[in-house]
């Protein structure tokens, strides 16, 4: 996840663009940069870092211009670096373009600009965009029709701004599964990922779609769709969002907004990372021990990854929470292991130090990370990255669910296996679907709101469900809660359960489905308040309270099961009065043992 603007207008465009830029931060903070024109000539500004340092250490306020476009970037492909950073240039330095999403044929484009003469400067996958428009400028008298022939060739997401030099009445952008408003203001126009990035000048937008671009002039704009040329008739609305509210998209607090992005989240993690996984997946194959490791709810992704190795594979990995893997494996790694160490931050003391202890015993090491360039992707000797965006909640939900896509894309990628990978791409729009429940879940919290210990139960692949879901309510909520497989209540925890208790069961229609109902039976005798999670709704008294869920393959609902499990603790969090986004005694990356 990135985020761009553009303006177009009166004004001192630079800062206007800055400040743009500032209100855009949630999506990105590892670099950032501007392109600002100024008649015929384009100046381009930008480094890895944070905002303010970078425009005092380029004087990015002292540029005077009549238009411009801006970046701030979360690394996908290429680490943060000076030359990574957006805006990227074509060869001839006229075109600047900034980008938000992902170049899926950005590979193929390079080879073929590459063979034409054009030279790289960065790794991203944005640059092949300046050269290709600047290639289409060859066939093409006018800048847009090089820019939608140019569009017309892109396979993927994005959300593109672009100024070029020999146009000074004109801005361009476009829109392909990533976020992009218009602004319509006074004294110019704007283009953003998000409305808050121009809130301050206007409250006016303009909504555009999938397929579409835009031409932004002082005093007007205009959207076309990319495939026709054709001109898409489009209202202004008026938003009434405070610039607060706009921040959070709307939403009252940063993890509710993560939790609905899942589906945005594992779609873009699926398309960045299931090309690149063959290679990875062979490495599951050509050691003779595997390792998961990770802490908290990534431990939990290590314990799913179990499961869906097992199950897929056949290969029997084990789990350890990275805290103790070096107590226990220092002394007997050796160069036929392989660790997984699965980190959202990369910076985990615990999880570094696994990896240090792994690679200092010959053993290789596979990351699964969110923080591009983060240390966990420096000492390891391959990272598949999930493509969440920044998280800024400090409980993680989406780079959890995208954790568990890329295990499973490893998992189906390594066994061949097209109906699993068909069947989590089908993931997003369950989790869509599962996003409705969030009243039903509401009504759950009203009644539970007083409770001070639950259980999460459940067998087989949604163990770690159970055990996440209980992290996520003591994290945010302060209520005591725990997880565990439904076999193991009655050795021991079944004791504590009393009148009122509540027991969540984690229960899809699968081959278990019977044995944890007679989990909750048992718990339901002792009095507990029972919950079910299930897409079996034949049992309708199974249990106290049901939440429906939708039917899919049953090893994949893990990613599914999270959400509304995720709600829970968030809407009792809200209901205790906690503030969700910055739980006490917590931080988001933990750098201490
Ligand atoms: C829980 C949570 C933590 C982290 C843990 C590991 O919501 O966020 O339990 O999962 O601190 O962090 P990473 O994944 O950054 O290594």
């Amino acid at each position: 996840m990135c985020g761009i603007i553009g303006y177009i207008g009166a004004g001192d465009v630079c800062r206007i663009i800055v400040s743009g830029l500032k209100r855009l931060e949630y999506r990105g903070y590892d670099s950032m940069g501007v392109a600002i024109g100024n008649g015929g000539t384009i100046e381009v500004r930008k480094g890895a870092g944070r905002i303010d340092d970078l425009v005092n250490r380029f004087h990015m306020l002292d540029l005077k211009g009549d238009r411009g476009v801006g970046h701030v970037r979360w690394a996908t492909h290429g680490s943060p670096n000076d030359t990574n950073a957006h805006p990227q240039l074509d060869c001839t330095g006229k075109i600047a373009v900034v980008h938000n999403g992902i170049i899926e044929n950005f590979d193929e484009l390079k080879r073929m600009l590459e063979a034409r003469g054009h030279v790289f400067r960065s790794q991203t996958d944005t640059e092949v965009v300046a050269h290709l428009i600047e290639e289409e400028l060859k066939k093409h008298a006018d800048f847009e029709a090089a820019f939608r022939s140019a569009l017309r060739e892109l396979r993927g997401s994005f959300a593109l701004g672009v100024v070029y030099a020999d146009d000074a009445e004109s801005l361009y952008f476009a829109r392909m599964e990533s976020p992009l408003v218009l602004g319509v203001g006074d004294h110019g126009m704007f283009a953003a990922s998000d409305v808050p990035a121009f809130l301050e000048h206007t409250r006016r937008v303009v909504l555009m779609d999938d397929g579409e671009y835009a031409i932004l002039r002082r005093n007007s704009w205009e959207v076309k769709e990319i495939e026709s040329g054709r001109t898409v008739p489009k209202e202004v609305h008026e938003v009434s969002w405070t610039l607060e509210m706009a921040e959070k998209g709307g939403y009252p607090h940063f993890m509710l907004k993560e939790i609905y992005e899942q589906p945005e989240a594992i779609a873009a993690t699926l398309a960045g990372s299931l090309k690149r996984i063959g290679e990875f997946a062979d490495m599951l194959y050509n050691h003779d021990k595997v390792i998961l490791v990770g802490m908290g709810t990534s431990f939990h992704s290590a314990l799913f990854g179990k499961y869906i190795l097992q199950r897929v594979l056949g290969i029997t990995p084990i789990v350890e929470e990275a805290s103790e893997f070096r107590y226990l494996y220092d002394g007997v790694l050796d160069d036929d292991t392989l660790v997984v160490a699965i980190t959202q931050s990369g910076e985990t003391a615990d999880t570094l130090a696994a990896i240090k202890l792994a690679k200092r015993s010959g053993s290789k090491v596979l990351s699964i990370v969110n923080v591009v360039g983060s240390m966990a992707t420096r000492l390891s000797d391959g990272v598949i990255y999930t493509h969440a965006g920044p998280e800024i909640g400090v409980a993680a939900t989406k780079t959890y669910t995208s954790q568990l896509a890329v295990l499973a894309a490893l998992a189906f990628t390594a066994n061949d296996d097209r109906d699993g990978i068909n069947d989590l791409r089908k993931v997003p729009e369950k989790i869509r679907e599962t996003l409705n429940v969030r009243d039903r879940v509401a009504e759950l919290a009203d009644v539970v709101r007083d409770k001070r210990g639950f259980f999460y139960i459940s067998r087989g692949v949604n163990v770690p469900t159970a055990m996440e879901g209980a992290l996520k309510l003591k994290e945010i909520s302060y209520v005591y809660a725990e997880g565990l497989s439904a076999g193991e209540l009655k050795h021991g925890p079944l004791a504590v359960v009393e009148e009122g208790t509540p027991v969540i069961a984690i229960a899809p229609a699968d081959d278990l489905y019977k044995k944890t109902l007679m989990n909750v039976e048992e718990a339901k005798a002792r009095g507990a308040f029972t919950v079910l999670l299930s897409d079996e709704h034949g049992d309708g008294d199974a249990a106290d309270f049901q939440i429906d869920m939708p039917e899919m393959n049953p090893l994949l609902t893990p990613m599914v099961y999270a959400v509304p499990l995720q709600l829970l603790a968030y809407e009792l969090a809200v209901r205790l009065g906690r503030d969700p986004d910055k739980p006490r005694n917590l931080a988001k990356s933990v750098t201490v043992e």
